[in-house]
């Protein structure tokens, strides 16, 4: 099989508390891996724009500036002993460029590769696992050519910096071509079949360059294209659980994965499981983790990339559900909080709460996931969204 291991290779070398580690990105992923870090005595220092960001708020230090600013990534390098990210889009050359003076064990190649949904694509197939159809596109005559094989309904994507859906256009029929990017505006982009999925999920792996862990598959209910919730564990019977496990651990050899690596699958209903895409990073979906298992996925993101050992996480709960509080649910979530003594709350401490910005989010340890559900749900915090149907 490919493996993209020649540059890491092996388990990470060992790092001790004191060391500290520097985390590209200052959002409240970094912020969780920052507080995994600081209870094992590291020190953590993160790159960010904003001034008093949700990383910086519990970490060491703050080097206030652009992800890009190659000025300021080497600051970051020369004041750390290993480097890390939160989030995909970070200038995998700048990072590159300071490989002589700071570790960075998850490599460039695993951000190269998910950075871009052709290469992404093609990794995953490459790994003997199935995607949905899919071909590149780079101007109105390859979709159309594309479309012509793949077929209605399909989604064209743009190959790179895409979240959340945006960079997302869902093609029904020929009506919907209307919307399609005019050629001389026509980015890198990749057409995919639309898959006609049961539910959307998720399965996060962690590595240590030589060893690889996994967490239980998770059910995720997005709306918009944000999540909304996550439902462990996922209905699957253990047939699935341990196939969406082997899949997750043969990307992870492929990639010799250091860090905590999330990957979006859709399951259909005939039991194919389908990997939707990758994120180098702890994940959304993998909140829950923080009270529902032994070790989280900060903890082991962290364990990880500091070559320490990795035991397989235990859940120490039948079930769990994560519901995530967006802007417009901060007033009703923080009212709703008294009387909610099972809510684990977190809140991100991000000044502004704008309609759709993730604020924070709340996790019930439950053995009735259907009845949390439920009870969440008529609180009326997530109006907007439940009102739906
Ligand atoms: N090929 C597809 N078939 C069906 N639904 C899709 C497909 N691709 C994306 N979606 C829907 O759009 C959401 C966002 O797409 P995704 O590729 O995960 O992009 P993002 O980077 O924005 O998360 C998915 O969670 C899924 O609900
Ligand atoms: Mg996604």
């Amino acid at each position: 099989m490919p493996s993209l291991s020649e540059e890491t290779g092996g388990r990470v070398p060992a790092l001790a508390p004191g060391a500290t580690i520097g985390i590209v990105g200052g959002g409240q992923l970094g912020r969780m891996m920052a507080l995994s870090a600081k209870y094992m005595g590291f020190h953590v220092g993160t790159l960010d724009p904003t001034e008093d960001c949700p990383t910086a708020q519990v970490a060491d230090f703050q080097i206030v500036a652009d992800y890009d600013d190659t000025a300021a990534i080497r600051e970051l390098a020369e004041r750390s002993d290993v480097l890390t990210y939160e989030f995909e889009n970070v200038d995998a050359d700048a990072l590159d460029a300071v490989r002589d003076r700071v570790a960075i064990p998850q490599g460039t190649d695993l951000l190269r590769v998910t950075q871009n949904r052709v290469a992404e694509k093609t990794f995953i197939n490459d790994h003997g696992i199935s995607t949905a159809p899919w071909a590149p596109v780079n101007s109105r005559a390859e979709l159309d050519a594309a479309l012509g094989r793949i077929g209605y309904p399909a989604v064209l994507k743009t190959a790179e910096g895409g979240y959340d859906g945006h960079g997302q256009i869902v093609l029904r029929d020929a009506s919907d071509l209307e919307q399609v990017w005019p050629d001389e505006d026509f980015p890198p982009a990749i057409l995919e079949g639309f898959v006609d999925f049961a539910y959307e999920a998720s399965i996060l792996v962690s590595g240590n360059g030589e060893d690889h862990v996994t967490f239980p598959v998770v059910r995720n209910i997005h709306c918009d294209n944000i999540l909304h919730k996550t439902i462990m564990p996922a209905p699957m019977d253990d047939g699935m659980q341990e196939r969406a496990r082997e899949l997750a651990v043969a990307l992870a050899k492929g990639f010799a994965l250091a860090g905590t690596l999330a990957i979006e699958l859709f399951v259909c209903a005939d039991g194919t499981l389908i990997v939707n895409e990758l994120a180098p990073r702890p994940h959304n979906s993998g909140h829950y983790t923080i009270e529902a298992c032994d070790f989280d996925q900060y903890d082991l993101h962290v364990r990880g990339i500091c070559g320490w050992p990795l035991a397989q996480p235990r859940t120490l709960t039948p079930a769990a559900v994560m519901v995530n509080v967006l802007g417009q649910h901060v007033a009703p979530t923080r009212e709703a909080i008294a009387g909610h003594p099972e809510w684990h709350v977190h809140d991100y401490g991000k000044a502004e709460a704008k309609r759709d910005r993730k604020m924070g989010h709340i996790t019930v340890l439950t053995d009735d996931a259907e009845r949390t559900v439920a009870e969440l749900d008529a609180t009326g915090c997530w109006a907007d969204i439940t009102d739906r149907g």
